[in-house]
């Protein structure tokens, strides 16, 4: 529940991530919608967030899952409708529970009006509104690649000219140095605002102020100068959550992104954890030491500490499932998915939950038939090509895919798992018989409390907001342990993140003490079990 009046309640808050497509339908068709958020907000206020990001819900073609927007001002029907996003809206707050919309500012659909319009011909007003260049068929201007695969340039006959695109050719670039399109955009931002959402996450937000010629996405010259303008014209000063998503942010990046004077975003979504154990592309896998981990998270916390604000997740719509990923999704599925909640929400920054993490989901290695993410899908077809066998890319796919993430929600051990009386557009993951939001409801020692446990405790405990990091045995490739310190409290967090039992010897200062949280029952003397998770606060 959260006061969406105080300052900065957003260093407080846990969010909570919703796939629409996948998380509840209400009418039969497969495709989970609005009324079917709404009549799960119970479950949502149980487990204590303060705040829903949505992933996209407007008017879309879906050619990448609604990150292809034809109209940002409408609600797909596929979703619902205007008045049931205002219902969800009102509904949601009155529970203390704020919606945070995805705006995706750095393409559209190509089924967008204004890029029906841009292909009418040079000289259209809107043709201005997305990036070209001139060309002949076979030479595009230059070598640069799409994000999901392809030239990151499509012909178009009838003009004589490219148009630019970072991801598919169905998500054409705005070209944000056109002040006419910024204008556009934060119009439609606070028109959002009007309707009383909580913030709002924003979508590859360090790809705007590209610049093709030089083969620039990420960092542009002109990034920062537009990201201050947003945010003085739209949501500087609201007290809203906003949260840009940065691939190629560093640390020095981080801070000008989250900058304590709330001159661009709230916060950061960085990926350099996420990206530790892959070489080159997500589709090769290397190892990962723990200690590597813990390094770049400690770089991270004392980096942002006072100057910045991180999120926290370890999982979302574009990464695979975390127990499956870095915990175990076998026999200790529930304590590593504990083990590894507790590391996450100890630290600071404003923790992410996405759904279906807090029961412990796993992923869902399907046949490339049953797979419907245009990422893997494409993926599939470059490894092929470049002589991967089937099996090789399919186990990359398996490792990696997006659509692990999401499959359906697993309410029941029913049919579909409860998402859907129909057909669901993704298949039901088949371990939805044991892995399901009733189930963990009636066991007092599911995934579910853990994270209820960790909620409620970041609300309590004012060090979890305020506190400074400390990485304890950095070295260990076992036990991940830190304290944190500030506002008349100390935080102890001590994980072993592996399979066998690990030696820790609890710090001097916390002897006597009994922890706040212990995943395992009473814990052990000078050991943690396999997968064990411990959690201790002393006032200082
Ligand atoms: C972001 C989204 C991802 C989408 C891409 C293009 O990375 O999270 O799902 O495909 O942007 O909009
Ligand atoms: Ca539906």
């Amino acid at each position: 529940m959260a006061d969406f009046t105080k300052k900065d309640w957003w260093k407080e808050a846990v969010v909570y991530q919703i796939y629409p497509k996948s998380f509840q339908d209400s009418n039969g068709d497969g495709i989970g919608d609005l009324p079917g958020i709404l009549s799960r907000l119970d479950y949502l206020q149980k487990l204590g967030v303060d705040a829903l990001w949505l992933c996209p819900v407007f008017a879309s073609p879906q050619a990448d899952n609604g990150y292809d927007i034809s109209d940002y001002q409408a609600i797909d029907p596929m979703f619902g409708t205007m008045e049931e996003m205002r219902t969800l809206i009102r509904q949601a707050k009155a529970r203390g529970i704020g919606i945070l919309l995805d705006l995706v500012l750095n393409h559209t659909s190509d089924q967008h009006r204004w890029f029906r319009q841009a292909l009418q011909g040079r000289d259209n007003p809107y043709h201005d509104y997305y990036i070209w260049r001139d060309g002949t068929p076979d030479i595009p201007p230059n070598g640069m690649r799409a994000g999901f695969g392809g030239s990151a340039w499509t012909w178009v006959p009838e003009l004589g000219q490219y148009y630019f695109h970072q991801f598919a050719p169905q998500q054409p670039d705005l070209n944000w140095d056109n002040p006419k399109v910024r204008q556009e955009l934060y119009a439609m931002i606070r028109g959002w605002m009007a309707e009383g959402v909580a913030g709002f996450r924003l979508d590859v937000i360090d790809q705007v102020a590209k610049d093709p010629d030089l083969q620039v996405t990420a960092n542009g010259p002109r990034l920062m100068e537009y990201l201050r303008e947003l945010n003085r014209e739209t949501f500087g000063g609201a007290n809203l959550i906003t949260v840009g998503e940065a691939w190629g942010a560093d640390l020095a990046r981080a801070r000008q992104y989250s900058a304590p004077d709330g001159s661009v975003f709230s916060m950061v979504f960085q990926f350099e954890q996420m990206m530790l154990d892959q070489a080159g592309s997500k589709w090769n896998a290397r190892p990962m030491p723990l200690p590597v981990l813990k390094e770049s998270i400690a770089r991270w916390q004392t980096g942002l500490h006072g100057c910045g604000w991180n999120s926290l997740f370890w999982n979302n719509h574009d990464l695979p499932r975390i127990v499956s990923r870095w915990g175990d999704d076998g026999a200790c599925r529930v304590d590593s998915a504990k083990a590894l909640a507790v590391v996450l929400h100890g630290l600071q920054g404003t923790p992410y939950i996405y759904q279906g993490e807090e029961l412990g989901m796993t992923n869902a290695p399907y046949p490339l038939a049953d797979l419907r993410d245009i990422e893997s899908l494409n993926a599939y077809q470059e490894m092929r090509d470049a002589g991967k066998t089937d099996a090789e890319a399919m186990a990359a796919i398996h490792r990696m895919g997006r659509d692990n993430a999401r499959t359906p929600m697993q309410w029941t051990a029913g049919g579909n798992a409860g998402f859907t009386t129909g057909t669901p557009w993704l298949r039901v993951n088949p371990n939805h018989t044991e892995i399901n939001a009733e189930a963990a409801l009636a066991d007092p020692d599911s995934v579910f409390y853990t994270y209820q446990k960790l909620i409620a405790l970041r609300k309590c405990c004012p060090v979890f907001a305020e506190g400074d990091f400390t990485l304890l045995c950095p070295q260990d490739d076992q036990v991940f342990a830190y304290t944190r310190t500030g506002a008349g409290q100390q935080l102890l967090v001590a994980a072993n993140l592996s399979g066998r039992p690990a030696a820790f010897a609890l710090p001097r200062d916390f002897a006597g003490t009994s922890p706040l949280l212990a995943t395992q029952g009473q814990p052990a003397d000078g050991m943690l079990r396999p997968w064990e998770a411990v959690l201790y606060c002393r006032q200082i």
